[in-house]
């Protein structure tokens, strides 16, 4: 069960819930090792990575039980400090744990990372920023042991604003000696919402979706009961999806500022969209006009994890359009199998040229990672005829089954 069919063609209408944040419940789900109560979660989304991190903290020491859409996490006898090697390697959240096991434990034992494979994807600002705070680490074969006597707050600069190293320093510095102050910090919508959630708790941090975030030290966190943001992504999918298939959607469940840079680019290029309270009605009954330019930059810029689905959108836009991938290195991988599908792309290092066509014809393509598989998806719901696309496992990771979010829009999705 690890394909899709995908007979393409059909429009998209209808109305669409969008379901809670990956990347702001992978970050509080880490922040809850914070918490020397119980914490409970509302609407937690069922996807391959959330599950994995809830796996991680089971293991961890915390109690997870479920509770309708809900999670009820007891954090209260936390005690292990070893993240384990098999589940760490599969997802690029367990390095935000770092921070906070050192943080409530002193001690911290990570293997680097897994994630998508859309770059080199190093921690080396993450470890920077935790050596600043008077953690000791040795890292030998891969695996990151941290000692840290007492966490001492710090004054640390970010050479990039990296949204998992923003994470993993604030939550370190949260139970401190002193305050940290964290400059070039990220501004992503999630960080903001880990900063709610932490201070929901009995914490102190302020400046979250700023240049500069300040985190004073506290003793200890409380229980909480906390709702995350809707994930701005999905959200950006859907619309992408109908945008590029034709058709007359409302999305629910958004925040509209969180995807303003979307949003613009939609309407610069001719769709009628339509805020009404926290949904985005989208109208797609002509052609599309070439975005003309997708540079993905760090919030509030275009987001990284919308250029594929966005650049399947150019490959049937009238006109051409050059796509620049700034963050991760190797995230055109769906650039070759559109290519398959009858896109005139060229592609050179991070940067994508395409030349909008009539039509996509349905081919057999394979999704290389969590993105890619989605901007596949909707590539075949577009294209003429059938799409076989392998590895959706991929998709996962990201979606709670894409292919039943689509199907009830009008698509014509099958698991196969
Ligand atoms: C988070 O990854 C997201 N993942 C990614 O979403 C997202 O694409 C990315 O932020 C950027 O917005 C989660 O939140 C779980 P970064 P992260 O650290 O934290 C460089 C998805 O599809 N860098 O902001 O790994 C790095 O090489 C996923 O949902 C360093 O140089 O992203 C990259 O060029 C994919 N040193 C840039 O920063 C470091 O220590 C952005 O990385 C860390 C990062």
């Amino acid at each position: 069960m690890d394909k899709f069919i995908i007979n393409g063609g059909k429009k998209l209408n209808g109305s669409i819930c969008v379901p809670k944040a990956k990347n702001s419940y992978l970050a509080i789900l880490a922040g809850c090792v914070l918490s020397s109560g119980i914490v409970t979660l509302h609407k937690c989304p069922n996807f391959v990575d959330v599950n994995k991190m809830l796996e991680i903290l089971e293991i961890l020491g915390c109690r997870i039980e479920r509770q309708d859409d809900n999670v009820i996490i007891d954090c209260r006898f936390i005690h292990n400090y070893k993240v384990p090697n098999e589940l760490a390697k599969q997802i690029r959240s367990s390095i935000f744990l770092l921070g906070p096991i050192l943080a409530r434990l002193r001690k911290a034992v990570v293997c680097y990372p897994g994630g998508c494979d859309i770059g080199a994807r190093p921690i080396d600002l993450h470890l920077k920023g935790l050596k600043s705070l008077n953690v000791e680490i040795i890292e030998k074969f891969g695996i990151i042991q941290c000692d840290a006597k007492e966490i001492k707050g710090n004054d640390i600069h970010l050479d990039y604003p990296s949204v998992g190293a923003t994470e993993n320093i604030m939550m370190a510095s949260v139970l401190a000696k002193g305050t940290t102050r964290i400059f070039n910090c990220a501004k992503e919508p999630e960080i903001v919402d880990l900063q709610n959630f932490i201070n929901k708790m009995g914490g102190k941090i302020y400046g979250a979706g700023s240049d500069i975030i300040t985190i004073e030290g506290v003793e200890k966190l409380s229980s909480v009961e906390y709702t995350p943001m809707p994930d701005r992504i999905i959200a950006g999918t859907y619309l992408l999806g109908v945008a590029t298939c034709g058709g007359d959607v409302l999305v629910k469940n958004v925040e509209f500022e969180h995807i303003f840079s979307l949003i613009t680019k939609l309407r610069d290029s001719g769709f009628e969209v339509i805020k009404k309270d926290d949904s985005i009605r989208l109208i797609s009954n002509k052609r599309p006009k070439s975005f003309g330019k997708i540079e993905t930059m760090p919030y509030p810029g275009f987001p990284t994890d919308m250029q594929p689905q966005a650049l399947v959108l150019q490959t049937v836009s009238e006109g051409v359009c050059v796509v620049v991938e700034n963050l991760f290195e190797t995230r055109l991988k769906h650039v070759p199998e559109l290519v398959k599908m009858g896109a005139n792309i060229t592609l050179k290092d991070r940067m994508a040229i395409v030349s909008g066509v009539e039509k996509l014809y349905g081919a057999e393509v394979c999704c290389t990672d969590l993105r890619a598989g989605s901007a596949l998806t909707i590539a075949g719901m577009v294209a003429q005829g059938q799409t076989i696309l392998t590895n959706v496992h991929n998709i996962d990771r990201g979606y709670d089954h894409l292919e039943n979010a689509f199907n009830l829009l009008g698509a014509d999705i099958k698991r196969v």
